[in-house]
């Protein structure tokens, strides 16, 4: 059978549609075209540096036939999957669950669910909203999934001391077959632990950070224990890899999609907005958020700060919301808007009835018809207000193809991140801030290489950061 393939359409970002002074030009585009294949050489030539490419080939890296026996060994013993985890171990699994799970998953009778759990992504540490969660499931047949790459992320690891002193609680002695643990095989304080207590637990890939961690057990397990075939998203990210490694950018999407985005940034578009029109893909556009801001809004070593500020958006909802600042606010965007074909269900709209006037042509149209319209117009308006947009199409929201779309956004963030010459895996920005508040917590110890970690390069222990935090 053909594989569904997504489609990105860039016509809309070029000079001829929106004018020279907001558009590419052809010269641009070839000069683009020549820089983003020279890069994708180069990303080629040094994939030991970007393990996260190989996880849809390497089912050893990816976890992938570990995390499927896992979730099929525990089929039907649990009614609820609680995860414990934040920013990128947290927003690549919630991503794929809304877009490949029936709608409202949670909130289906259990024989719509196949009897796999509902699933708890809780990526906060706003204690109303945690309490809450906890007070609408039974321990008793819950499994938590506590995911963190570094181990010690303070608000992940008190959700986790909360998680286990629960199942201590309620399930006794048996606490230990209601944790896995996701963290790195190596660092942290989680493993110890996993090894001190036998526990089940799978490994964040070495040199993966977490935002690119979503085809690695960080997103697989809770993908698998839900019914996503996993497989099938490899698969899908694997066929992109094959397109994404293409030097010639006239065949890379994610060249081609860094050409667009960073060129334009280069004349003064330097804001982002991803906007699915549909809503099985709004969390993609959440996921997207944090891998391209994280990644690619740095302090670059000459000290120059550069990065596109990302904005997620909803059609057509967000038309009602934003699309008016969009077209005629200041002209500093980049659109891209995710259109799909086939929506997997259809809602006819009837006759009105005679008393209605002017609803006529909605009669006998689908609300597919429909959304699809408004993408089609607003791409088009967009153009008329000479807003650079390009689009994504999803033949159908599949494993197949949402593996494609995020690898594809993975890589063309790589792609960007080399354009831009910002260091585009790590985060001293966040780092900084989670130090900080450990400190204030009441941690103490020296801190390691504090300078890597965006912190003052003098900064020694958590006392001093707590001295001059408080002194401020
Ligand atoms: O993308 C990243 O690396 C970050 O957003 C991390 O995922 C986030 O800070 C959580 O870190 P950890 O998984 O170490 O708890």
């Amino acid at each position: 059978m053909k594989r569904d393939e997504i489609r990105f359409e860039f016509r809309g970002a070029l000079a001829e549609t929106v004018g020279d002074e907001h558009g590419l030009t052809p010269n641009e585009w070839a000069d683009l075209a020549r820089e983003t294949s020279a890069i994708v050489g180069r990303l080629n030539a040094s994939r030991a540096k970007t393990p996260y490419r190989d996880l849809p080939a390497r089912p050893a890296l990816s976890g992938c036939a570990e995390v499927a026996a896992s979730a099929r060994a525990k089929e039907g013993e649990f009614d609820d999957l609680v995860v414990l985890g934040i920013g990128g171990s947290a927003l690549g699994l919630t991503a794929l669950a809304t877009a490949l799970c029936p709608p409202y998953w949670n909130h289906l009778p259990p024989e719509k669910r196949g009897g796999r759990p509902r699933l708890w992504v809780m990526d906060n540490v706003d204690p109303a909203e945690f309490a809450a969660a906890l007070d609408l499931v039974d321990p008793e047949r819950t499994l938590f999934n506590v995911i963190s790459k570094s181990g010690e992320t303070a608000e992940t690891m008190s959700q986790f001391l909360v998680a286990l002193d629960l199942l201590e609680d309620c399930v006794g002695a048996a606490w230990k077959k209601h944790l896995v643990v996701t963290t790195d095989a190596k660092r942290g304080i989680l493993r110890p632990f996993v090894r001190a207590e036998g526990l089940e637990s799978f490994a964040v890939p070495d040199g993966v950070c977490g935002r690119f961690s979503v085809l690695s057990p960080v997103g697989l397990f809770g993908a698998a224990m839900i019914g996503i075939d996993i497989e099938a998203l490899l698969a899908g990210a694997a066929a992109m890899d094959k397109q994404c490694s293409e030097a010639d950018a006239a065949r890379n999407p994610a060249a081609q999609g860094a050409a667009v985005q960073i060129g334009l940034y280069r004349k003064g578009k330097v804001m982002s907005v991803l906007m699915p029109y549909a809503a099985a893909l709004k969390d993609v556009a959440d996921w997207f958020r944090q891998l391209w801001a994280e990644s690619l809004g740095k302090t670059r070593p000459d000290g120059s700060q550069v990065g596109p500020t990302p904005i997620k958006a909803l059609g057509a909802t967000d038309q009602h919301s934003q699309v008016q600042l969009y077209r005629e606010g200041p002209n500093d965007k980049v659109f891209t808007l995710l259109a799909v074909g086939d929506y997997g269900a259809e809602v006819p709209i009837p006759e009105p009835p005679r008393s209605v006037k002017g609803l006529d042509y909605l009669a006998g149209r689908t609300m597919k018809e429909l959304l699809q319209a408004e993408e089609r117009a607003t791409l088009w308006a967009l153009g008329l207000s000479k807003r650079p947009a390009t689009r994504i199409v999803l033949p159908r929201v599949t494993p197949e193809t949402v593996g494609q779309l995020l690898y594809m956004l993975e890589v063309q963030t790589s792609v960007a991140g080399e354009m831009l010459g910002a260091s585009t895996y790590n985060q001293p920005g966040v780092e900084a801030g989670k130090e900080a508040a450990r400190a204030l917590m009441g941690a103490e110890g020296t801190i390691e290489d504090p300078a890597a970690k965006g912190l003052p390069p003098d900064a020694a222990s958590y006392a001093d950061l707590r001295k001059r935090i408080e002194g401020n």
